[in-house]
């Protein structure tokens, strides 16, 4: 669809008996489809087709190459038939579209069985009904709202400075090579303390933060030893422990008492930790990347920064920061070259059937997309692969003349978006600014193939073998 739709002044005869192709192969599938899921007999799952489909996904995930290709094997097919039936639901490429899917308005829900991929199915992220949803993710949303983020903005800074002065005792002018991904890595498991600071989680539970502690295993162990500590008290004394918690407010909240479960409340925590950690780093280390390897961005960058900020130790707030306008771009094509996370996102089509160019996509049916595609449409983004902060500038519009921000899906959109996006943004905007006004780096023995897309293991990971972003540390910037 993306080539037969997007490109059609490209149309010639060899695209035409594509489409007639793919028309035959999607009339075909949609027959398909239709007996699967809603001929009287498709309530009942065929245990054949489900094996079937199990196996084509699981064998690229698990086995060809090194895993993880699922993604590349499917936008194969769509490149040969247009829109890509998977063996249960239908993926789309076409940006224009991503904002229909995914939009506030809509009430559609994730695919009930993704819930226990991670693990966790009584989370908000897990939770598929969309009132159910709702009610959890309103207990949550408070917490991470942009003004409560600006709140405590200041404590991430206090980090970011820490961090900074790290650096300069231990790595400067000594020719240690310093892995960027690993150095974001620990702050943001350590800003995940920001949620202590922010007092979303409560400081014992920060303790397991680090990736290399984050053995999801263990971590729901300890993590529900904690919460019972919580309830336990809140049982003895009336009222919940300590600080002023997510927890505590989950607790002492309108969320009738089977919400507050101790594994409710376990997996909400170990959730929302654990999809911070990665992907904020992965966004940070690349973001560096791109910089380093762009001078002219760089600089420009920087002179922003330093006429900003005359005084290097001195960083305005986080609010001030957000203002400038080349960081804001650069953060966001930082985010946009990250990739985001890396999975199909499916979402149940519901209330009436939705219309899609020709189609209409019926209800009940799963309709997937990914933001990868979004993110790196040549249509949107001229030259995707190329980090070009300046697209961002102004009021940057989209060829279809929608704001530019439209496409900017590396949190998805919608009812089911990235509940930390601020928090996010904040992370991001403070690590960046604070590392390149304060230092000059130069890349080491890295290139393009250290943040590019070449698995998914949810973020997108590198080739096995290629080490991360790795940089000196070569001067103090006055
Ligand atoms: C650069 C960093 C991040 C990116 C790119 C990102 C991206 C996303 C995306 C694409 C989704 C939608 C997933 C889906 O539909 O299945 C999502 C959901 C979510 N994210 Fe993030 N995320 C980031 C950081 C964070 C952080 C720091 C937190 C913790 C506060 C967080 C918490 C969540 C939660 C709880 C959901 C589920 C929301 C729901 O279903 O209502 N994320 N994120
Ligand atoms: C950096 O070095 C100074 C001076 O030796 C010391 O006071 C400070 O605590 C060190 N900071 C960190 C974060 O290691």
């Amino acid at each position: 669809m993306n080539n037969l739709i997007l490109h059609s002044k490209d149309l010639n005869i060899y695209h035409i008996s594509l489409f007639a192709f793919a028309s035959t192969v999607v009339y075909l599938t949609g027959l398909a489809i239709y007996r699967l899921y809603f001929h009287p007999l498709a309530k009942f799952p065929d245990p054949r087709l489900a094996a079937l489909t199990q196996w084509v996904e699981t064998y690229y995930e698990l086995f060809n190459k090194e895993g993880g290709q699922f993604y590349f094997a499917y936008t194969d097919w769509h490149k040969k038939y247009g829109n890509e039936f998977l063996p249960n639901e239908l993926h789309i490429q076409d940006s224009t579209f991503y904002n229909t899917l995914y939009s506030i308005t809509k009430h559609y829900v994730k695919v009930a069985h993704t819930q226990y991929r991670f693990g966790l199915p009584l989370s908000s992220f897990a939770t598929s009904n969309y009132n159910h949803h709702r009610l959890r993710r309103g207990a949550i949303n408070p917490f991470f709202s942009r003004r409560k983020i600006m709140e405590h903005s200041h404590a991430v800074q206090k980090k970011v400075d820490r961090m900074c002065e790290r650096l300069q005792n231990d790595s400067m002018g000594v020719s240690r090579v310093l892995g960027l991904n690993e150095m974001w890595g620990c702050l943001t498991s350590d800003f995940s303390s920001l949620a202590t600071l922010a007092q979303i989680l409560p400081d014992s539970l920060v303790r397991w933060l680090s990736p290399q502690m984050f053995s999801v295993h263990k971590f729901n162990n300890d993590m529900i030893d904690q919460v019972q500590q919580i309830i336990d008290s809140r049982a003895r004394d009336g009222k919940s422990d300590g600080k002023n918690t997510v927890f505590k407010a989950l607790l002492d909240s309108d969320l009738p008492p089977e919400e507050l479960s101790l594994h409710r409340i376990q997996n909400e925590a170990v959730s929302l930790v654990g999809a911070g950690l990665d992907t904020t780093a992965k966004t940070l280390s690349t973001t560096c990347f791109y910089l380093l390897s762009n001078p002219s961005v760089l600089q420009k960058l920087q002179e922003e920064l330093d006429h900003s900020m005359p005084d290097p130790a001195d960083m305005v707030s986080y609010d001030e920061l957000a203002k400038l306008p080349y960081l804001s771009a650069v953060i966001e094509e930082g985010l946009r070259l990250a990739y985001g996370v890396v999975e199909r996102l499916p979402r149940i089509i519901s209330g009436s059937p939705l219309p899609y160019g020709d189609w209409v996509l019926p209800t009940g049916f799963p309709v997937s997309m990914d933001d990868h595609d979004v993110l790196t449409d040549n249509a949107i983004f001229p030259d995707p692969g190329e980090f070009r902060p300046e697209r961002w500038l102004g009021d940057a519009v989209a060829p279809d003349g929608k704001k530019l921000s439209t496409y900017q899906v590396s949190f998805s959109k919608g009812p089911r978006a990235c509940v930390g996006l601020q928090l996010v943004y904040a992370e991001v905007t403070m690590g960046t600014a604070s590392i390149f006004r304060r230092f000059d780096l130069t890349l080491h023995d890295t290139d393009r193939a250290s943040v590019e897309y070449y698995m998914n293991l949810v973020v997108p990971r590198p080739k096995p073998g290629v080490h991360g972003v790795e940089v000196f540390l070569q001067s103090l910037r006055a």
